[in-house]
């Protein structure tokens, strides 16, 4: 028999005084029943929130009987009349607390066996909640984020479509497309020995387009990357991506700003102000000691190696003989740091790989630091103009190569800010950084490599160095940073075909190679590619922040853990012999 399902009236969460004296038909799952004053009341829940109803046994006893029976998230069908709550009894923390249904038919769907959890348990493992995800989805915070992220990327959609981007799909099953990481790869059954590569990212088929005459392209698009795992990375992730033809840089920060703009106002009311501000490589690197800086407080990193040029502290002039250099961050008012605090502080720089951290307190009596005896008058002087160190502050000094400095005093500025709680959660703080090398030598690999991608075009000016000086020429690309996050890059492209081999030939692949991996890509440039460009935001990580969350993992339905296990479904797992041998293919353990 069929089991009817009489239509809902709405949601349990949006019950309201718009029904006070009407009957309505609810569903849902039952939170939890108690007993209070010879009545039962039942908390019945649906994504939209929870509600009240209430069961009288003195009007109808069977149908108590039957709630009694009910258990915590036995999934029920509820019939029955709103009416106001009684006066004082009114609940304030829910969106229906004002009302209550008066239940007079029940029908019950559904009663749990066997719950590993109960939904307001506080204490539960990562494991176990991605275990149980279906069940972990069922509480209040991941509803609201799965709801966060639908109203988000149809936001996306809206925008960009009535911006003239069209939405067009790309192939999942492909070749392989370098943006640095391991490609996931499947096996071809029907030619043995051979793989397609999950995309990293849909960039060549977004110049294509565009080489296509689609002139704007977007889409919300998965990309598969084998790569070292952390809390703002996953094996597959969502990008928003996006190609335009006809247009420089500026263009596509534009829209990416007016998008974010967008979607902060339409899904959480927030106002943003573009333009945000943009910084060069070479001057966040300086100031931050990253190219993901965040600027929601203070703490810039200074150079102060003209302040010690002849200095007789033997430390800083072994560094400055061999033309490294002497940076530091002030911390205002750090004087107060216990003694505890600092210790923690030169922990973390030794971690951060340094060898040693020199401080220098300023009190109103002078200087304390264990390099007091060395310190000039002079040179304190010099350090507080740089610095601009008022009474009370504290300086801290890493000396050594420039770029291992910066990164030390780099993770320095974000540990003492989230230590010192200079960081606001709710500030939304927004970067652009520009004009990175187009290729950084790896000794790895002993060949030049891309910071980007290869098909980012190198600055025009600094075209003539591509043979002679490649380390030497700054790009067409561009990041987006939001709250110290890379939230997503982009460049405008190569669309010069005999540009692109020589990038090709820069990185090391002889003309054979690039002809087999990307003669589609030379092939298409040479048809007639108009200039395009693009950019692709981390779906991920941006509602990662919009929610207030520290891990991409909440707001994905289904993630996969640190060590790129589905949890859920326990994949991977092994297949079997037969499908194997329809792969061709051999495990090797
Ligand atoms: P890129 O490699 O910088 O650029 O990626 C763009 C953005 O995607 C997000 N992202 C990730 N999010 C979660 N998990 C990951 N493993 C992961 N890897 C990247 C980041 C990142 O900023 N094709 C180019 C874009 C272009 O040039 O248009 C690209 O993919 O937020």
């Amino acid at each position: 028999m069929k089991e009817k399902i009489a239509p809902r009236t709405c949601y349990c969460g949006e019950v309201g005084e718009e029904h006070i004296g009407k009957e309505i038909q609810l569903y849902g799952w039952v939170r939890r029943t108690r007993d209070h004053g010879g009545l039962t009341f039942l908390d019945l829940a649906d994504r939209e929130g929870v509600v009240q109803i209430v069961f009288n046994p003195e009007e109808n006893l069977s149908l108590h009987k039957k709630v009694k029976k009910l258990k915590s998230e036995s999934v029920v069908g509820i019939k029955g009349i709103v009416r106001k709550r009684p006066a004082g009894t009114e609940n304030p923390r829910i969106s229906t607390g004002n009302i209550e249904v008066i239940g007079n038919e029940l029908t019950a769907f559904s009663t749990p066996d066997h719950l590993p959890f109960t939904l307001d348990e506080k204490e539960l493992t990562e494991e176990v909640r991605l275990k149980y995800r279906y069940l972990d989805i069922r509480r209040d915070e991941m509803l609201n984020r799965l709801k966060l992220r639908h109203h988000t990327t149809q936001a996306i959609r809206g925008f960009l479509s009535s911006n003239g981007f069209w939405e067009i799909e790309t192939p999942f099953l492909t070749r392989s497309t370098p943006e640095g990481a391991r490609d996931y790869l499947v096996p071809s059954r029907i030619y043995p020995g051979k793989f397609y590569a999950l995309p990293q990212s849909p960039q060549l088929f977004k110049q294509l387009l565009m080489v296509g005459g689609v002139d704007k392209y977007f889409q919300i698009v998965k990309c598969f990357r084998d790569e070292d795992l952390r809390a703002d990375r996953q094996p597959e992730f969502t990008q928003i991506d996006l190609e335009m033809s006809f247009v420089d840089e500026k263009k596509i920060m534009e829209v990416t700003e007016n998008l974010l703009q967008h979607l902060f106002k339409k899904v959480l009311g927030k106002e943003i102000s573009p333009p945000f501000p943009s910084f060069s490589y070479s001057e966040c690197l300086k100031r931050y000691g990253t190219d993901r800086p965040d600027l929601r407080f203070g703490l810039e990193i200074q150079d102060f190696t003209e302040v010690f040029t002849s200095t007789s502290f033997r430390v800083f002039q072994k560094v400055l003989e061999k033309g490294n250099c002497i940076k530091g961050i002030n911390i205002p008012q750090g004087s107060q740091l216990s003694l505890k605090e600092r210790e923690e502080i030169i922990e973390k720089s030794r971690e951060l790989g340094a060898e040693g951290l020199i401080w220098i307190e300023f009190k109103s009596s002078g200087v304390k630091s264990p390099i007091a005896k060395f310190l000039q008058g002079e040179e304190i002087e010099k350090l507080k103009k740089i610095g601009n160190i008022e009474t009370g502050d504290l300086l801290i000094l890493v000396a050594g190569e420039e770029r291992k400095s910066l990164e030390i005093l780099g993770g320095l500025r974000n540990f003492l800010a989230k230590k010192m709680g200079l960081v606001n959660p709710d500030e939304l703080k927004f970067a652009w950084v520009t004009e990175f090398p187009l290729f950084e030598y790896s000794r790895e690999e002993q060949r030049w490599i891309t910071l980007h991608h290869p098909f980012t075009s190198p600055n025009e000016e600094d075209l003539p160095l591509l043979k002679s000086n490649p380390g030497k020429i700054r790009s067409r690309a561009y990041d987006i940073i939001l709250n110290g996050e890379e939230l997503g890059g982009g460049s405008i492209r190569i669309h010069q075909v005999e540009i692109q081999k020589q990038m090709f030939e820069v990185i090391g692949l002889p003309p054979a190679e690039y002809k087999e991996k990307f003669g589609f890509l030379l092939s298409a440039l040479s048809t007639g590619a108009p200039p395009h460009g693009g950019i692709a935001l981390g779906l991920d990580r941006l509602l990662m922040i919009m929610s207030g969350t520290d891990s991409i993992r909440e707001v994905i339905a289904f993630p996969k853990t640190q060590r790129a296990v589905c949890l859920t479904t326990n994949s991977p797992s092994p297949v079997t012999e037969t499908q194997l041998r329809d792969l061709h293919i051999k495990v090797r353990l």
